[in-house]
């Protein structure tokens, strides 16, 4: 593990539930020192208790040299909290207008030149950076749970966000271990959260139809399609599905599916432009790879896998 931002080296955790800990983990992982803040009664003993749980699998994954888990303060206010912070990641509970306050008062207090990132899983930044006097630096920043092993991280720009500073945000969150990835347009729930919700309101659908357990649902994911996801997403999965012609193929296969009562989410009409773009995406995803290249890979992937599901399976 290797942290390229040397001068300045603070960071500043606002909220310390499940997710803040999850960033204050990760960032001392990469060498920062960071700054919390969190007014529930006995929030830094519970963090320092995540910490230490969570802190031997970063030793397994990699520390920085620099990596200290006692270069955590935690302060008794924003105010204090932030100081001298290059990032200030906003973590309190979804509700939008908890959130704007607390982004309020972090913006009021923050150097001038941090960036301020909310993890918020559904709300839209300009939403968040309304009231917000310098709003240009604020941005969605929403990491997915283990923080500190999971590398995604969706940048979301509101209307008066810079673009600089999101270019800056990008280049910030490689050099601590993650694969950001800058959302063009601002939609509730991002992309990712989006997806897991398509998927999430289908189970409960089909728990409350008597067609599954929670037990079989599981399953059918674990030992299925996420198996396959752990490598290849839900695109490039399909354009294998499609037989050497790819994605081309599996539309004309599988596109009057979209009209059968498959799910209860209603398909978008597979109009010339939206096959055109599918496809085109696939291949260029695939490259000079051909489907039978990226089978084998895959394949050989999931021969690796398959022992592992079976080891850590609950
Ligand atoms: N849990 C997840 O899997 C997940 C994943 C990605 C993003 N998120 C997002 O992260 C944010 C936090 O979620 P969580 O799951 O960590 O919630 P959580 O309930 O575990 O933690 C929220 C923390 O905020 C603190 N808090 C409340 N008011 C505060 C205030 N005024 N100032 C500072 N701290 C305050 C609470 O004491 C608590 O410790 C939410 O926006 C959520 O949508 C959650």
């Amino acid at each position: 593990m290797s942290n390229t931002i040397t001068s300045q080296n603070k960071a500043a955790v606002i909220g310390t539930g499940v997710i803040g800990n999850g960033w204050i983990t990760r960032l001392l992982a990469y060498g920062y020192e960071v700054t919390a803040f969190d007014p529930a009664e006995g929030a830094e003993a519970r963090t320092k208790e995540q910490i230490d749980l969570a802190w031997k699998s970063m030793e397994q994954a990699g520390l920085d040299s620099r990596a200290d888990k006692n270069k955590l303060t935690f302060a008794d206010s924003i105010e204090k909290a932030v100081e001298g912070a290059v990032l200030v990641q906003e973590n309190v509970p979804e509700r939008t207008d908890l959130k704007q306050k607390v982004l309020e008062e972090i913006d009021r207090c923050a150097p001038e030149k941090a960036m301020i990132g909310s993890s918020t899983s559904g709300i839209i930044p300009s939403v968040l950076q309304e009231n917000l006097a310098r709003p240009e630096r604020f941005f969605v920043s929403h990491p997915f749970n283990p923080v500190y092993l999971l590398p995604l991280v969706e940048l979301v720009g509101g209307e008066k966000t810079d673009r600089e500073v999101l270019k800056k945000a990008e280049k910030f969150f490689r050099s601590i271990g993650m694969k950001p990835l800058i959302i063009e347009k601002e939609v509730e729930g991002h992309v990712a959260d989006r997806l897991m919700e398509a998927l999430w309101r289908e189970a409960l659908h089909l728990v409350n139809d008597g067609v599954a357990t929670t037990r079989e649902i599981d399953d059918a994911i674990t030992y299925g399609a996420g198996l396959r996801w752990a490598q290849l997403g839900p695109f490039m999965t399909f354009h294998l599905a499609g037989g050497d012609a790819g994605m081309r193929h599996m539309l004309d296969q599988f596109g009057p599916a979209l009209k059968l009562p498959w799910t209860k989410l209603e398909a978008p009409d597979l109009t010339e432009d939206l096959k055109e773009k599918v496809i085109t995406g696939c291949e260029n995803q695939a490259g000079s790879l051909s489907v039978a290249e990226i089978a084998s890979k895959r394949n050989e992937f999931l021969v690796k896998l398959k022992d592992l599901v079976e080891e850590y399976r609950v």
